[in-house]
């Protein structure tokens, strides 16, 4: 058995420094707590790193999809195309603006959305799809970019995951209609809850900024700022989704650092690959060429024919024995329970999602993490598989 650690090691830890904790306390005392002129920075330095035209910041990734099916009109009797590899929020919100989520299984070489079998899922009713670029690497966007302008459909990208991905060479942000990203605690980038929407379309951009603000004519810097003025209109009823400065000057900094976290974030799953590359039994998270790869997650997949141990005891071992906390992504969305009973799915409707699923595991991978922390996981992991074996 491999040397076990003193301490346990959490999955995910945001990465907070004295820069974040100086920030945030200027911006208390600044007077200014609510949607001000932090947001406004944070949303004009997203607008250069994704070279999108606007930047709406929210309070979450889950917020933002919401809105931008909202702000296209998105509603009942409509019906939505996404992948079942997801967190529940992607499909949530299709829900709640009325409209059905419709699901297409993963290619299991990229973990995104299978964009062969996205044509046969469109019918009459359908008006988006929002496509997924999950654990960091973009979908094929030039694909469903095709299939979108063939159908007249709507492009809402989730990237939950895609902070600092590109697909070719541009930023994941500037080319879809609509992308959302998170900030939530475990993301590339955290400000504990957030989200930014970003888009190219101006009459777009206009109407999610209102939504998530009432969906009055002017927000309070407009109103109660120096060159503000009191009176504004409530020109739709909208949502109560903004981003508050707080929060901004957290995302503020984090992305001033992001660069090297990210550089540190390829250091360390390069350390994974190199380790796992040969074993029997592990199968390694896909890398593709189309651009650069934004490592939110690093998903392996134990294989339980050849490794001699499911992927459940693999996370109890490394939980119990080694102390080293690791995460699912994700259960597809068609075995949750709401999903499975309201549209009567089985869970070999999807079957690439659900082998994908019984298979995988994620790491902790993030940039406060010491190469010792690293090569702990590796030896706990590769130690797991070497006593499966020699008891078996
Ligand atoms: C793929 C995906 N989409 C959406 C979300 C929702 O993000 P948020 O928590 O910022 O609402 C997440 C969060 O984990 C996610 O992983």
């Amino acid at each position: 058995m491999g040397q076990k650690r003193a301490q346990f090691l959490p999955y995910a830890l945001p990465f907070i420094e004295q820069e974040e904790i100086d920030e945030v306390i200027g911006t208390l005392k600044s007077g200014w707590l609510s949607t001000g002129p932090k947001v406004r920075e944070f949303e004009e330095k997203f607008q250069l790193l994704t070279g999108a035209k606007h930047a709406i910041a929210v309070n979450s990734c889950t917020a933002a999809l919401f809105l931008a099916l909202k702000a296209r009109g998105i509603g009942a009797g409509d019906e939505v195309i996404t992948t079942p590899l997801t967190f529940c929020a992607t499909a949530n919100t299709i829900i709640h603006t009325g409209a059905a989520p419709i699901f297409v299984d993963i290619d299991p070489a990229t973990l995104n959305i299978d964009t062969e079998q996205i044509e046969a899922a469109i019918t009459p009713h359908t008006k988006a799809i929002v496509p997924v670029h999950f654990a960091g690497q973009s979908c094929d966007m030039d694909r469903i970019l095709t299939i979108a302008k063939k159908y007249d459909l709507f492009v809402l990208e989730d990237a939950a995951h895609a902070l600092y991905t590109t697909y070719h060479d541009q930023p994941i942000g500037s080319i879809g209609d609509a992308t959302a990203f998170s900030f939530y605690a475990t993301k590339n980038i955290a400000t504990g809850e957030g989200g930014m929407l970003t888009t190219n379309d101006d009459a777009l951009a206009a109407r999610m900024r209102r939504l998530a603000l009432h969906g009055m004519s002017k927000g309070a810097w407009n109103r109660y700022g120096e060159k503000g003025t009191w009176y504004y209109e409530v020109e739709e009823p909208g949502y109560k989704m903004n981003m508050f400065d707080v929060q901004a000057s957290l995302g503020l900094v984090q992305l001033s650092r992001l660069d090297d976290m990210q550089a540190r974030r390829e250091q360390m799953a390069k350390m994974y690959h190199d380790a796992f590359q040969k074993k029997a039994g592990l199968i390694l998270p896909p890398v593709h060429q189309e651009g650069r790869h934004a490592w939110h997650l690093y998903v392996l997949q134990v294989d339980q024919a050849k490794a001699g141990i499911t992927r459940d005891e693999m996370i109890d071992q490394l939980q119990k024995e080694y102390k080293i906390g690791t995460s699912v992504h994700f259960i597809p969305i068609h075995l949750h329970l709401y999903y499975k009973t309201t549209y009567n799915y089985s869970p070999d409707d999807f079957p690439h999602s659900l082998t994908y699923y019984e298979r995988t595991l994620s790491l902790p991978l993030y940039p406060s993490m010491t190469d010792e922390d690293v090569q702990d996981v590796i030896t706990a992991v590769l130690s797991i598989l070497t006593e499966k074996k020699a008891g078996s």
